[in-house]
């Protein structure tokens, strides 16, 4: 399969993915990264792996009609069949989500149905949860829902801050994204 990553900041979602999908994985590789922001760092992380990575912009007017418009005649061209976001921080109309219905994938910090939305890691601590994790799952319509992949889980520990219960999320989201993209071509789920 051939597959497209949407990212918007550090890309470390993505490095797992490329790590895990490198060109010679006959279930898939990655063959395109795009993101809304010029400087992200996910850009030049492609790059370094030597995937096109292109810059679509998310202008302040009409931004989410030009970005699918550009982004959707890049899958398109590249014959993209399964679009994984990662850390894509922009909602897509329905219009787009449901022209790649089944074949787009998300990952979100936080055991959904809990916690969508931003901050999710800071949800969790405002809301005294003793477990939290990460889910990958399609992407519908909405924000953070559509059916669920699989889920990994942490602990919260005493002391946690955002930030370090942060990072004992993303340790399984580098665990969790590659699975879950593995199930889903192996046609498991
Ligand atoms: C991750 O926590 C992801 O779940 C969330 O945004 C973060 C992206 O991190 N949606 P990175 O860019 O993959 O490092």
């Amino acid at each position: 399969a051939r597959m497209a990553v949407m990212a918007s900041g550090r890309g470390s979602n993505l490095e797992a993915l490329i790590k895990a999908f490198p060109h010679d994985n006959p279930l898939g590789h990655i063959v395109l990264v795009i993101s809304d922001r010029r400087e992200a760092l996910a850009l030049q992380k492609a790059v370094e792996a030597q995937i096109e990575a292109e810059y679509v912009p998310w202008p302040k007017e009409r931004g989410r009609e030009q970005f699918e418009r550009v982004a959707g005649r890049l899958l398109h061209d590249h014959r993209i069949d399964l679009v994984l976001l990662a850390g894509f921080m922009r909602l897509l109309s329905p219009g787009f989500v449901q022209a790649w219905e089944g074949r787009i994938l998300n990952i979100h910090p936080s055991l959904l149905p809990q916690f969508p939305g931003l901050h999710a890691q800071r949800q969790a601590l405002e809301a005294g949860v003793s477990e939290t994790g990460c889910t990958v799952h399609f992407v519908d319509a909405g924000m953070d829902t559509g059916p669920i992949v699989l889920q990994r889980r942490v602990p919260v520990l005493p002391g946690d801050t955002a930030e370090t219960l942060a990072a004992r999320i993303l340790e399984q989201e580098h665990l969790a994204y590659p699975e879950a993209v593995r199930r889903v071509l192996k046609g498991e789920v």
